[in-house]
């Protein structure tokens, strides 16, 4: 049994809706065990609902930076802001020094899948900021293989790259995950789990 975290932020849900993919890839390997859980909001409740946050997140909060260490590896999810992952992820993984400084991440499996407004709006160095921190948290990082036919897609605009899964909101977040997408999160979900099973032996 390996056990596998979905662990995200959203402010208008796509990456919810991502998270839940990924979480059904990872679901699709026998023998995974996966949790879904959500970093806490730093936006206060009035701002948020003014500007249209989904507030309505059925996902639990995570149970602080502690709780990580269960875990055999560890899916990030989080909108783009400019080019970075969210302030929210960022605070999070802000406190894992403790976990960081004894080694308790060590040989797990990372990876990352982002959202962004536009098409060149950093998906890619969204990912990679946070391949970054998982590198320095002696994770092994892992994104989408090719082996993935839908990265390869030209026949639509969709997210996807081989750093991770990704979607386009639209500046209005009017663009909701094209199936496309879905099935790169997926793909994504279920590559994890699979290394996460060999690693855990
Ligand atoms: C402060 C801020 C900065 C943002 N920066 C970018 C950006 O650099 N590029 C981009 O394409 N979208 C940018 N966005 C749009 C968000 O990435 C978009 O709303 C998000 O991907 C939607 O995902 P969500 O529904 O999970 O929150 C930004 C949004 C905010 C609020």
């Amino acid at each position: 049994m390996s056990k596998v975290l979905v662990l995200y932020y959203s402010s208008y849900g796509h990456i919810e809706t991502m998270a839940k993919a990924v979480a059904a890839g990872a679901e699709s390997v026998p023998g995974t065990q996966v949790d879904i859980r959500r970093v806490p909001e730093l936006v206060p409740e009035e701002v948020a609902r003014k500007s249209g946050y989904k507030l309505d997140q059925d996902a639990p909060l995570i149970d602080g930076p502690e709780a990580l260490v269960d875990y055999d590896a560890i899916l990030i999810g989080t909108p783009t802001r400019y080019g970075n992952m969210a302030s929210q992820m960022r605070n999070f993984w802000d406190m894992t020094g403790g976990i960081w400084a004894q080694g308790k991440l060590n040989g797990k499996v990372g990876s990352a899948f982002a959202s962004t407004a536009t098409q060149h709006g950093g998906q890619e160095t969204t990912l990679i900021s946070i391949h970054t921190m998982l590198f320095h948290l002696g994770m092994v990082v892992a994104g989408v293989p090719y082996s993935c036919p839908e990265l390869s897609n030209m026949e639509e605009i969709t997210g996807g790259t081989p750093y991770g899964a990704t979607t386009l909101a639209n500046a209005d977040g009017s663009r909701t995950p094209s199936e496309n997408e879905l099935t790169i999160a997926r793909y994504q979900g279920k590559h994890v789990a699979e290394l996460a099973a060999k690693l855990a032996g």
